[in-house]
């Protein structure tokens, strides 16, 4: 793991000296564009190019829709970056896109570049947008390769602010979130042989060495005591064995007690139900509700958030061998459910099941787990929306505005009425899939609810933005995304205030 995945970032009042590319924000339309540049910046640049700003922009062409790029010559060869913001005035979510497309432009523009970010930092929210996809904007992952790596091409980030107080917490609040980000996309990247379910707790224990998260970690001997029969019978395919790793944050006086759950298939091979090969291609990411909900607590508590908060990744990689659970099987699951495997590709249920089941026991107020957990849900709602399927439609409604906050496109499913039917069993207590494939993605929450008992629970499944196969976009890069992160930490902020 390199130390740092990202830039360091910094405020000033106006544009510091060293500054090799400047971004500066673009509104209204293609025909009548509006610059939005500090005054010292505009006069120099207006002075040089012998036109003002605006016909500048005018004669670029650049269309100002948010996330658009284009460079001007500015004075003494500073290159302006003009970053559209759309037409009307810009929300967090695209000023944080825009940010995004603006350090990735300029990262471009060669290496070791020193980025003043000059976009409108006047309100908290919008600071905290555009320093958090500043900062991700730069975000990709290293080649791994023989040959060295070389400068990044940001190797700085300013800001320009007012410097007022809120702005200047939002922005420190931003690094903290971006930093969180970053690594669980730097996880999720990370090559399946290069990441198991072994390393993956390691790397996890030293993610917040020195940080007020305590950690502990199942091996393959704790979960057979202990007796996680989802987590050993999905794990147990791999001479790679699973894990549980429990992290506990908890600050004196908090008031509410989170429980966050994730998914941590570090290979999704379907198992004896064999994917094809090309559904097999991406599925590295399928531990991302594990690295976001480790990522989300380490960030909590960096932020010092008055909430107590109990994660657990389950760990397993799912392959087919001889020593592989199979279609039919009967598992017994940790607090002694009985599960009917359906389906050796659903294995994420069960490892959720498994760590659901033992977050009860911790007795907190509320529990959201976090998986790549149906392609269904894909079906349902695309490639960039997450689903939200709960027990408790006050705590959809909390996430729901968390996410609106974060920027990050979550939506509501339901859990049908007769969703229990489906999941009925001729031979355990339960079923781990449904009779059809039809709206699989609310039978496999159907199937979770069963191991929560009457807690307040949430399920997130990301299938669809986890994990990006074409481009980047503003923020967020190629691979994985680290969604989930940002509005785990809105969502602490919002019980902690
Ligand atoms: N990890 C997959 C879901 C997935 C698919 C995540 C595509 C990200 C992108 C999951 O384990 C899976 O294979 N689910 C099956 C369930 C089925 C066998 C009931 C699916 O969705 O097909
Ligand atoms: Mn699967
Ligand atoms: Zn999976």
């Amino acid at each position: 793991m390199p130390a740092t995945l990202l830039p360091p970032l910094t405020t000033a009042k106006s544009v510091p000296a060293r500054t090799d590319v400047l971004a500066i924000g673009v509104t209204g339309s293609k025909e009548t564009p509006t610059v939005d540049a500090p005054d010292a910046v505009r006069r120099a640049t207006e002075k040089a190019l012998g036109v003002t700003l605006e016909d500048a922009v005018r004669a670029s062409g650049l269309a100002p829709s948010a996330g658009a790029t284009g460079v001007l010559l500015g004075a003494k060869g500073q290159r302006l970056l003009l970053v559209g913001l759309g037409e009307e005035e810009a929300t967090p979510a695209q000023l944080r896109r825009a940010a995004g497309a603006a350090t990735r432009a300029a990262g471009r523009l060669g290496t070791g570049l020193a980025v003043t970010v000059a976009l409108p930092t006047t309100e908290p929210e919008a600071a905290q947008a555009i320093a958090e996809g500043a900062l991700l904007g730069t975000y990709t992952y290293q080649p791994i390769s023989g040959k060295d790596a070389g400068e990044p091409g940001v190797s700085a980030i300013t800001l320009v602010t007012t410097g007022r107080k809120e702005v200047e917490q939002a922005i420190a609040t931003a690094q903290v979130v971006a930093a969180a980000v970053a690594q669980a996309r730097e996880w999720i990247n990370v090559p399946p042989n290069l990441l198991y379910p072994e390393s993956f707790a390691e790397q996890a224990r030293e993610y917040v060495r020195d940080t007020k998260v305590t950690v502990e970690v199942l091996d393959e001997k704790a979960l057979t005591k202990g007796g996680y029969g989802g987590i050993l019978a999905v794990g147990g395919g791999s001479a790679r064995l699973p894990r549980l790793v429990r992290y506990s944050y908890a600050p004196r006086g908090a008031k509410v007690h989170l429980a966050l759950i994730g998914k941590g298939i570090t290979f999704d091979s379907g198992g004896l139900n064999i994917k094809p090969g090309d559904s097999m291609l991406t599925m590295k990411c399928d531990m991302s509700g594990a690295a976001a909900v480790f990522a989300a607590t380490r960030a909590i508590a960096a932020l010092g958030l008055s909430v107590k908060v109990t994660a657990y990744g389950a760990l397993a990689e799912n392959l087919p061998s001889d020593t592989s659970y199979r279609p039919s099987d009967v598992l017994t699951m940790y607090g002694g459910t009985t599960v009917e495997n359906g389906n050796c590709d659903a294995e994420g249920r069960l490892v959720m099941a498994d760590a659901l089941a033992r977050s009860t026991e911790d007795q907190p107020d509320v529990i959201i787990d976090v998986a790549t957990l149906t392609g269904a849900c894909m079906v349902a709602l695309g490639e960039d929306i997450a689903g939200v399927m709960t027990n408790d439609d006050e705590l959809a409604d909390q996430i729901l505005a968390a996410a609106e906050s974060a920027g990050e496109s979550f939506w509501p499913l339901p859990i049908p009425q007769n969703a229990k039917e489906q999941i009925k069993s001729q031979v355990a207590d339960v079923k781990s899939t449904g009779a059809t494939r039809y709206g699989g993605a609310l039978t496999a929450a159907a199937f979770l609810r069963e191991f929560v008992g009457d807690h307040s629970w949430a399920h997130l499944d990301i299938a669809g933005p986890a994990f990006r196969s074409g481009k980047e976009d503003g923020h967020l890069s190629a691979g994985g995304t680290g969604v989930a992160v940002s509005t785990l930490v809105a969502l602490a902020q919002s019980y902690a205030n």
